[in-house]
């Protein structure tokens, strides 16, 4: 029996899937049997325009190919529409990969409202239409497979990215969230941070980069995640020129005061290097993890013995 990962009887959504990435995903999800809706508008990389040009000629290079495909040429802001294109055509959604991106790169001294708001209207807002559309479709067969794209950018700064960094990380949250309210109905959420030659990069990158870090070498994660044997959900991935590797938070182990003692910026001050020390980091996985040593705190109750007990509390372990 072969072991190829198929999509057979799968239908999945790629919004700007007309270029890059998008298109690497459609024609691989096409290829292993999978119904796909290519979904761009078609506009330039700053979000200017629109074309049904660049959604066509992936569906003609995926029948070509002996696939199934249709064409939608809305915005991802207009999210309701694409799923609709999806239910029309197939009857049905089981994948979003949401995908669709723009670039208004500026140094944030003279990045204008303008600037700001369309980058978070169509990463943010656009992968909110896209899969608030789907998530009851979802729900309801207790079958769905959702992929966010963030960027390095977002989760490491990038100089003159302000609000691209803000909107791709936002991302993350977002997802993060979805593989909580999605773990009992079999949908899951996962992100990736892609590096891929694009017309998005090609300004960027020397062509030597470009042709190397074609956008197959990320498209085979995608097609893991939204695969019905994968369990991985809430995940945060980097992924392009063939490396693929996963994210978490790392913590310090950090300072605990005794509530009830004087909380000031000269204890803080005092205890720095200890709350920046990752020699014993922990990688807190959820939020009641996350809590834990907060609540622990509580629930030790405050200190009888005011500020002089600071020794015997770190022998305490706080
Ligand atoms: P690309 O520019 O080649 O493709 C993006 C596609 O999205 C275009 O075809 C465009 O028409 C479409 N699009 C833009 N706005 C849309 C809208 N409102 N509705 C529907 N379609 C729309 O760019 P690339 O590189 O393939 O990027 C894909 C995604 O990956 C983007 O979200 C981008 O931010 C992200 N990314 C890419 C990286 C790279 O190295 N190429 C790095 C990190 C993130």
């Amino acid at each position: 029996m072969s072991n190829e990962l198929r999509y057979d009887g799968r239908v999945a959504i790629i919004t700007g899937a007309g270029n890059g990435l998008g298109r690497a995903h459609a024609l691989l999800f096409a290829s292993r049997g999978a119904k796909v809706v290519v979904n761009d508008l078609g506009g330039s990389t700053r979000g200017e325009g629109q074309s049904s040009a660049a959604a066509d000629k992936v569906v003609e290079e995926i029948r070509a190919a002996g696939g199934e495909a249709v064409a939608n040429y809305d915005s991802v802001e207009d999210g309701a529409k694409i799923v609709q294109t999806a239910i029309d055509a197939f009857g049905r959604v089981d994948i979003v990969v949401n995908n669709a991106g723009i670039l208004r790169d500026v140094s944030f001294h003279k990045m204008t409202d303008g600037d700001w708001d369309i980058i978070q209207r169509v990463h943010v807002n656009g992968a909110f239409k896209v899969t608030h559309a789907a998530w009851p479709k979802m729900r309801d067969q207790g079958y769905g497979r959702i992929i966010f794209t963030a960027s390095a950018a977002g989760i490491y700064g990038n100089f003159g990215q302000a609000n691209y960094s803000a909107a791709k990380l936002a991302l993350v949250g977002f997802s993060n969230t979805l593989a909580l309210e999605g773990r009992k109905y079999n949908v899951r959420a996962n992100t990736i941070a892609p590096i891929a030659g694009s017309r998005m990069t090609e300004t960027i990158l020397p062509k030597e980069l470009i042709d190397a870090l074609r956008p197959e070498y990320v498209s085979p994660l995608v097609a893991w995640l939204s695969h019905e044997s994968c369990e991985e959900s809430g995940g945060l991935f980097e992924v392009g020129g063939g490396f693929f590797s996963k994210l978490r938070w790392e913590r310090t182990q950090g300072h605990t005061v005794r509530l009830g003692r004087a909380i000031t910026p000269e204890l803080v001050k005092s205890k720095w290097s200890t709350i920046v020390d990752f020699a014993k980091a922990t990688h807190p996985a959820d939020v009641a993890a996350a809590l834990q040593p907060v609540m622990d705190n509580v629930n030790a109750g405050p200190s009888k013995g005011g500020n002089e007990l600071v020794d015997v509390d770190q022998a305490l372990g706080y």
